[in-house]
């Protein structure tokens, strides 16, 4: 048995969908564990692209099991989008996607206040992807919360619904200028998503014990990044769930004590999408040209990611959060134009410098990277299958960002596609 949790180690969009794909393979369930419709974690295969925002990036492997866990917020008119768009595709989920009943929902005031909040922090808006996260996990945490199982019967909706609607109705008209949201018009479209729904919502609790007992393997794709996590990340600069490994497990509904594996997905570099510190951010050519080569733009907003060099120093404190055992590093070729490379291995803070990641806000946008230099390789490594092929250059780069991380690369993705990896340290 191997319970894999897979984990961005950044600021999201290392790269999770395409190693969540790549390993798929080699187990029986992959389970989403948090976040919501924020997400985007985009597979090619051949010339097809997915991009996947709620449903299990292990979906394309026919026969895998997948599951949304508990800790995930559900979209659910999205949620019905994308499975028709898959369906469209000639991918039928039936029969192998499984829905907590216990999830909760993102409800169309959830939208509307996310996108008032952030109107009204003017300058110190967080950049949020408007899909309604934070005040969903704020109301399952004030425990007024709506839950899938909710969705499924319509009385009990509506009890739910017009039991909240007062007080978001008043915060939509009075505080936000906004129309209020119409009890009736929400119960009719949420019944209609209850009836596409209802076939997957069963206990997925009953089946992932099952599969632990017997000795099944299972993936837990983590969504967002550690630097996004609520309690370790930048906040308030991070998303509304925990996207470290307990998270994970606390999603799915499956005790620390089984996880096995951790896998960091780390790029080779830096991105950030939506605002917040940002040491090693380049605001320059070599900025523009990360941005361009890696085509950094995000797959659920397609806002531009802010580009810069790898900052060893957050993704260390992600390492130590998350339990990583191995890495999985993503995206080496977008940087094979590059004459020479920087890794930042401290801050320098007012003359003092930080090895470790500061909690205090203000001190990590005022704190400067201290960089190591090493040499480009100026050769292609997009595509590469087999470690050997690498240029020297590269090779160094990789052992240097592992060194100062202090583990070892179990992958190392050298492109979009799927046949574009490296096994460097085989996990199974
Ligand atoms: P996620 O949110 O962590 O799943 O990542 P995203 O899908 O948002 O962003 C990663 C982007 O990089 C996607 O467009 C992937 O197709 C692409 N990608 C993943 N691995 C590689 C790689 O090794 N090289 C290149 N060039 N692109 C990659
Ligand atoms: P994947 O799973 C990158 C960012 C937003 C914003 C902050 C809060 O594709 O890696 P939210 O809508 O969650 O309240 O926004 O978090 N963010 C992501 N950035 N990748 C993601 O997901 C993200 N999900 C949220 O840009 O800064
Ligand atoms: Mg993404």
């Amino acid at each position: 048995m191997a319970v894999v949790a897979i984990v961005g180690v950044q600021w999201g969009d290392e790269g999770k969908g395409k190693i969540v794909d790549l390993l798929t393979p080699q187990v029986q369930w992959v389970i989403r564990c948090q976040g919501g419709a924020n997400a985007g974690h985009t597979i090619v295969v051949g010339d097809e692209k997915y991009v996947f925002h709620q449903i299990p990036s292990g979906v394309l492997h026919p026969g895998i099991r997948c599951i949304i866990g508990a800790g995930v917020v559900i979209d659910p008119e999205s949620l019905v989008a994308e499975l028709q768009q898959l369906k469209a595709r000639g991918i039928d989920l039936r029969g192998r996607l499984f829905i907590s009943p216990k999830a909760h929902v993102t409800l169309p005031y959830h939208r509307l206040l996310d996108a008032g909040r952030e109107a009204r922090r003017g300058g110190r808006k967080i950049g949020t992807t408007g899909r309604g996260i934070g005040p969903t996990y704020t109301d399952k945490a004030a425990r007024s919360g709506v839950r899938m199982q909710d969705v499924l019967s319509p009385s009990q909706f509506r009890e739910r619904l017009e039991a909240n609607l007062p007080e978001n109705n008043f915060l939509l008209r009075d505080f936000f200028h906004q129309a209020p949201v119409d009890p009736e018009t929400v119960c009719e479209a949420y019944a209609g998503y209850a009836d596409t729904l209802r076939d997957f919502v069963q206990d997925t609790d009953v089946m992932v014990r099952e599969a632990i007992r017997k000795g099944e393997h299972l993936l837990l794709e983590g969504a967002q990044g550690s630097l996004l996590d609520l309690d370790h990340g930048t906040y308030p600069y991070v998303t509304s769930s925990n996207t470290n490994s307990s998270g994970l497990c606390s999603g799915a509904g499956i005790a620390p004590t089984r996880l096995t594996h951790v896998i960091g997905v780390v790029k080779a570099y830096a991105t950030r999408v939506g605002m917040g510190p940002f040491p090693t951010e380049l605001q320059n050519s070599n900025g523009k040209i990360l941005q361009e080569r890696g085509q950094e733009f995000g797959a659920t907003t397609g806002r531009v990611r802010r580009c810069g060099w790898f900052d060893a120093v957050s993704a260390r404190s992600s390492l130590w959060h998350n339990g990583v055992t191995s890495l999985a590093l993503t995206k080496l070729d977008v940087l094979d134009t590059l004459p020479s490379l920087s890794l930042c291995t401290a801050y320098r803070y007012r003359g003092e410098v930080l090895k470790d990641m500061p909690s205090d806000l203000t001190v990590l946008q005022e704190a400067e990277p201290i960089y190591e230099e090493l040499p480009g390789w100026q050769a292609p490594t997009a595509g590469l299958t087999a470690y050997k092929d690498f240029p020297d250059a590269a090779k160094r780069y990789i052992d240097r960002l592992t060194a100062i991380m202090e583990s070892e690369v179990s992958i190392i993705s050298t492109g979009h596609g799927r046949e574009h990896a490296v096994v460097h340290n085989p996990i199974f």
